[in-house]
């Protein structure tokens, strides 16, 4: 419970899936953790005046505005928090790193390369001038994940040499589905590639403490036309008067639109330090809803993490005598596992949104404390790096693609 008079007025960008994960957040950290600051849910932003008007009530933010540009030109505002879908992220964050404000940025950091170099060029500059930014890798703050981290960096997986990861989903199976913003590339820069491979990239990196530094790809596009939506939040969608056959109410095909993204992605990498890897990432992969997996293993152990089992970590330690030996199931809820000692007795569960309150916990206490949250632009920008590297080896029959090191070129 924070017990401090400092506040941290936060003005977020978006309500809808991330705005009201966000919002849970900003809601419960001050309650459960003692903080240097108390983060103040200050002010709510939308296009749309009476609906951003209902969020802010729904979600219980002070005041709401329809302008981003309103939200960052306020003095009273100390942080800005984009979950808007990433066509916007550059130019909200870069105006709001310029105008002093802290920036939490949802993944992926950026549609392009050229724009997460910006951005990360900039957030480099402000950190001078003591403002922060993280980008919203939420599945690190996972305290099962957090601890997988910390096995590798404690040496006891050995040399590490293997990485499995997969990201799996399937609410596109359905070629009926309508053509929402994350299938077009405009807006969402890439497709389940960027959406929910981000994930596992930036997932892997941190937990192996290595960078992928090359990558052989495939990618496809399954449905290549879908009907337009009448309206969307998060990954639901409507589409006007369409019938289970494809048809409008009226006997008329609803208009159509090219899916402009990938449905799915596939590819292998190595990372630094002589791990070899593979990814997969798709939509289309029936019956998983939200399925991200991830294995390492070493010269002394396997660790592996299922986000359908997020209080988990399955462990093998190959030190142990052979007699010994199998797979452990650690149930991650004991006050020693990172972020746990806050929340409920040994044994009793977390979920989903706990990841993003201990997103906003570190960030506030970094803010407050005066260092520098990650993942940082920086780290996000290695991120979109990757997927860049990803597209471009599909786009080439999966040549072999280098990744360059993100800090070289911010430098650049
Ligand atoms: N960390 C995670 O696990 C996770 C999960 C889902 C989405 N995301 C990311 O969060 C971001 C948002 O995704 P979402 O699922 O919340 O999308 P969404 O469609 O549910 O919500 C997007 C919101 O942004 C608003 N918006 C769009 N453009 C705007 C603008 N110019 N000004 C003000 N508001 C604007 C929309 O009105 C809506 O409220 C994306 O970058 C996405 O990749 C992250």
């Amino acid at each position: 419970m924070s017990t401090t008079d400092r506040e941290l007025r936060v003005g977020m960008v978006g309500y809808a899936f991330m705005g009201a994960a966000h919002s849970q957040a900003w809601r419960t950290v001050n309650r459960v953790f003692d903080l240097p600051a108390r983060a103040r849910m200050s002010l709510i932003c939308g296009r749309d005046a009476g609906k951003v008007a209902d969020a802010a009530d729904r979600l219980g933010w002070d005041a709401h505005t329809t302008d981003w540009r309103d939200l960052i030109a306020r003095d009273d505002i100390d942080v800005v928090d984009v979950c808007t879908p990433g066509d916007s992220h550059a130019e909200i964050a870069l105006a709001a790193l310029a105008a002093g404000k802290h920036v939490l940025c949802e993944k992926p950091l950026a549609n392009t390369v050229s724009e997460a170099r910006a951005m990360a060029a900039a957030a480099v500059t402000a950190q001078a001038a003591g403002v922060r930014s993280m980008c919203g890798f939420n599945y690190r703050r996972v305290p099962a994940v957090a601890m997988m981290r910390q096995l590798v960096a404690d040496g006891r997986l050995g040399v590490i040499r293997h990485v499995r990861a997969t990201y799996l989903q399937d609410w596109i199976v359905d070629p009926q589905f309508p053509l929402v913003w994350r299938l077009q590339r405009d807006k969402a820069g890439s497709g389940a590639l960027g959406d929910i491979g981000a994930h596992i990239i930036d997932l892997t990196q941190y937990v192996t403490g290595r960078r992928i530094t090359g990558v052989s790809a495939v990618t496809e596009t399954f449905v290549k036309e879908r009907p337009l939506p009448a309206g969307s939040s998060g990954l639901a969608a409507t589409v006007d008067g369409a019938a289970a056959d494809g048809n409008g109410a009226d006997g008329h095909r609803p208009a159509t639109g090219a899916v402009t993204v990938d449905d799915a992605a596939v590819f292998v990498a190595r990372l630094d330090g002589g791990v070899l890897a593979t990814y997969e990432a798709s939509r289309f992969a029936t019956g998983r809803k939200n399925a991200l997996r991830v294995e390492i293993n070493g010269s002394l152990g396997t660790v592996a993490f299922d986000l359908e089992r997020l209080n988990e970590l399955e462990f093998y330690d190959a030190t142990r005598p052979a007699a010994e030996q199998g797979f452990s199931r650690i149930l991650v809820t004991e006050g020693e596992h990172p972020y746990m000692s806050a929340w409920w007795p040994p044994g009793h569960l977390i979920g989903y949104e706990h990841s993003f309150t201990h997103q906003a916990r570190d960030f506030v206490e970094a803010v407050a404390t005066g260092v520098d949250p990650a993942p940082s632009f920086v780290d996000g920008l290695q991120v979109q790096l990757v997927l860049d590297a990803v597209t471009r080896s599909a786009e080439l029959g999966s040549s072999w693609t280098e990744v360059e090191p993100a800090l070289a070129t911010v430098a650049a």
